[in-house]
């Protein structure tokens, strides 16, 4: 990549950055396709997160993902707001078009991505989602707008899973549901897409279900925890002879979703797999 006055800046806002995988995904594709654009992380503190986006606008930075702790009050600072991001209550991509900053959220997208490259259709699916936190919603919204006939959200506590069910209710016409049980093998009968969406495994061996339980029908489940890459939820899943989904395929869908919203280029299944290859070459 040859970096000269012409070169545009993408960037990543969060704290910590350090662990970000978006550079890798971003300055490979950049260089791919052949867009004198380049990737690069700030580290912006809580509070300064005002003067980050001013910052922004000031350098007419072409384009930027935004990352724990902002997503949600980066929403103040924008001009425009995606209808979908709107409804998750948090930005993870922003494009600045002439000076205007419009904010997206490409989280729940490249869940759904994932599933739609694995073949599936969506329409009609009844789907359960454990967990009720922001990832939840992001994926929650997405698979509502890709006309899933139910999402039941299974949490330990009642609030968040109770906000996302109401608001869910509130702007789709799907059937939407919680509980705060644990789950059976029974509440599986009537289920066809299972996702983690909790950070149970991350890290440790644990599973967001009881690894003895074996459903009556086939799943497809899914984890959105990338570390490890084998949890226990997907071993669990690949034990019981179903089709998998794993964190690290949202987590570098994401990202090639909000490449298309800076740049129009749709990435193709070749990038998705050198992407993939890269991240696990990476953590071995
Ligand atoms: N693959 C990707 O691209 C990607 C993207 C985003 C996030 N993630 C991963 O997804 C996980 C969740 O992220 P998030 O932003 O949604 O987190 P979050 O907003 O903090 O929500 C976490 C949810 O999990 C529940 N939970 C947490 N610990 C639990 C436990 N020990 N037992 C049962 N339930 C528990 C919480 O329940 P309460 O409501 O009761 O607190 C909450 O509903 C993290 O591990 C994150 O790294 C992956």
């Amino acid at each position: 990549m040859k970096i000269n006055s012409k070169t545009k800046t993408v960037c990543l806002l969060g704290h910590p950055i350090e662990q970000s995988f978006s550079p890798s995904i971003h300055n490979y594709l950049f260089e791919k396709y052949n867009k004198n654009y380049t990737y690069i992380c700030f580290d912006v503190n809580p509070g300064d997160l005002k003067k980050g986006i001013q910052g922004l606008r000031a350098l007419k930075i072409f384009g930027c993902n935004v990352t724990i702790p902002h997503k949600v009050d980066v929403i103040r600072y924008l001009d425009e707001v995606d209808k979908n991001a709107k409804l998750i209550g948090a930005v993870n991509t922003i494009k600045n078009e002439g000076g205007i900053l419009k904010g997206y959220n490409t989280d729940g997208k490249g869940f759904v991505k994932s599933i739609l490259d694995k073949g599936y259709d969506l329409k009609g699916k009844k789907v359960m989602i454990i967990g009720a936190g922001g990832s939840c919603r992001s994926i929650a919204v997405e698979l509502a707008s890709n006309n899933v006939e139910l999402i039941e959200i299974r949490n330990r506590s009642e609030e968040r899973a109770k906000n996302i069910t109401l608001m869910l209710n509130e702007n789709f016409d799907i059937k939407v549901q919680y509980s705060t049980k644990k789950i059976e093998t029974a509440d599986l009968d009537s289920i066809d897409i299972l996702i983690n969406t909790t950070p149970i495994g991350m890290g440790t061996s644990e599973c967001p279900i009881d690894e003895s339980i074996i459903p009556n029908k086939k799943l497809l489940v899914c984890d959105i925890v990338y570390k490890p890459h084998d949890t226990n939820f997907i071993k669990w899943g690949c034990k019981n002879g179903f089709d998998t989904i794993y964190g690290i395929d949202m987590l570098i869908n994401q990202g090639l979703e909000a490449f298309y919203i800076w740049t129009n280029i749709n990435p193709t299944k070749e990038d998705q797999n050198a992407i993939k290859k890269f991240y696990l070459d990476s953590i071995k």
